[in-house]
């Protein structure tokens, strides 16, 4: 049995990461194709180096460019590889366009895909990613779901039961893993001369918010508002298509203080210890929730609805006064949940089940 396991973004690297070290440690025969939808180092390389991953057999180096254009060079790329290399099962993670890539043409080519993170519905159709995870929900013929929800939602878009599998989030095996290993190596709160609880930590790239210039300017409008009022310092490690629009909206920032983006270790690190996180991020607002750290997202929607249910996470919105409000109120919240996305095992369930399926 063949695997073929596709990347090609910052959190796909990351959510893929235990299944990698599950086959490697396996001695499965696997290799990781790499579409190069991110190629910056610290959106990318950074994230190999620190979680110890083997270098993908392949890189497409597709680059950045319109949905079409992107979505397109990757397919031709994938096509090709599959073709020479023969797997049996292509494992994608997610929502993105190397995922709606990578599971058409798999599916095109009658070999079997794998959706990790299967069945997030944000009922939003203005997100590029929520038209990428239907498509690839209805090419896969194994859907790993995080939650008891997300396995409903499959069932009711008339999705087969016996394709379905409850894994959790690979997410929560990345982060127990990886929070121990940077308490060990690292200390990023001396680096950004922080202190414990004591900064707000901010991530914003959405392509619905930061396109926009109204969007993005409330945001900021947002964020200055919660530093005037509550004197906290806010820390927002951006992302280079954020960075990119403040550009060309030619937005005042003051009040902010922007870093580059960090690693996975740095980044878990800040998130851990500070007094609450700001962000449009779906994998952050699945960490904060396993992390018991409280979450403002700057969203009408989320597909991670788990996280709101237990109490984690609110939606804000982009309005500059909502999003003081929200963190008023998320500020002094008891942190009390239990984490809805596993217990750290996913990686290794996903692997025994394609086993079980494509060994023979
Ligand atoms: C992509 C995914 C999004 C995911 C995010 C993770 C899609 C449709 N979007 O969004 O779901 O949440 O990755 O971070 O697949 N750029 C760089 N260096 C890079 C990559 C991008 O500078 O390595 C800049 C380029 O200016 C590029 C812009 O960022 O145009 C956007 O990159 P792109 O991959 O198209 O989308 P993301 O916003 O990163
Ligand atoms: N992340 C990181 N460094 C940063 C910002 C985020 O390592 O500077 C990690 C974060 O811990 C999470 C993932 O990147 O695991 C989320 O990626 P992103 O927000 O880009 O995409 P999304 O989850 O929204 O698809």
């Amino acid at each position: 049995m063949k695997i073929a396991i596709i990347v090609g973004t910052r959190p796909e690297i990351i959510k893929m990461s235990p299944i990698i070290r599950e086959c490697e440690s396996r001695g499965l025969d696997y290799f990781v194709l790499h579409t190069g939808q991110h190629y910056s180092y610290n959106l990318d390389k950074i994230f190999f180096n620190e979680l110890q991953l083997p270098q993908p057999r392949y890189n497409l180096d597709v680059g950045s460019g319109s949905h079409a254009e992107q979505t397109g060079k990757m397919m031709v790329g994938i096509e090709k590889t599959l073709l020479q290399e023969h797997p049996d099962i292509v494992l994608v993670q997610g929502d993105t366009n190397s995922v709606l890539a990578g599971s058409i043409v798999a599916a095109k080519l009658h070999i079997g895909v794998g959706h990790v993170e299967a069945g997030l519905r944000s009922y939003d159709r203005r997100m590029p990613e929520e038209i990428n995870r239907i498509l690839a929900d209805h090419c896969a013929d194994l859907l790993f779901t995080p939650t008891e929800n997300t396995k409903k939602i499959l069932l009711n878009e008339g999705i087969r039961e016996e394709k379905i599998f409850v894994t959790g989030n690979t997410i929560v095996d990345a982060v127990y893993h990886n929070i121990k290993v940077a308490k060990d190596s690292i200390d990023v709160l001396k680096v950004l001369d922080l202190e414990k609880n004591g900064y707000f930590l901010v991530t914003a790239h959405r392509q619905e918010n930061v396109d926009s210039y109204e969007r993005l300017h409330s945001i900021i409008k947002g964020l200055q508002l919660v530093h005037k009022k509550l004197s906290i310092p806010i820390i927002f490690p951006i992302h280079p298509r954020t960075k990119k629009q403040i550009v060309k909206f030619g937005l005042n920032t003051d009040g902010i203080r922007f870093v580059e983006p960090l690693g996975f270790l740095e980044f878990l690190q800040l998130e851990s210890n500070s007094r609450l996180v700001i962000t449009d991020s779906g994998g952050a607002q699945e960490e904060t929730c396993i992390l018991n750290v409280p979450c403002v997202t700057l969203r009408n929607n989320t597909e991670r609805p788990e996280t709101i249910e237990v109490g984690s996470n609110v939606l804000a919105g982009v309005n500059a006064e909502a999003i003081l409000n929200a963190v008023e109120i998320m500020i002094n919240k008891e942190k009390v949940w239990k984490n809805p996305f596993g217990d750290g095992n996913t990686g290794k369930n996903i692997v025994d089940i394609v086993i079980r399926k494509y060994m023979c």
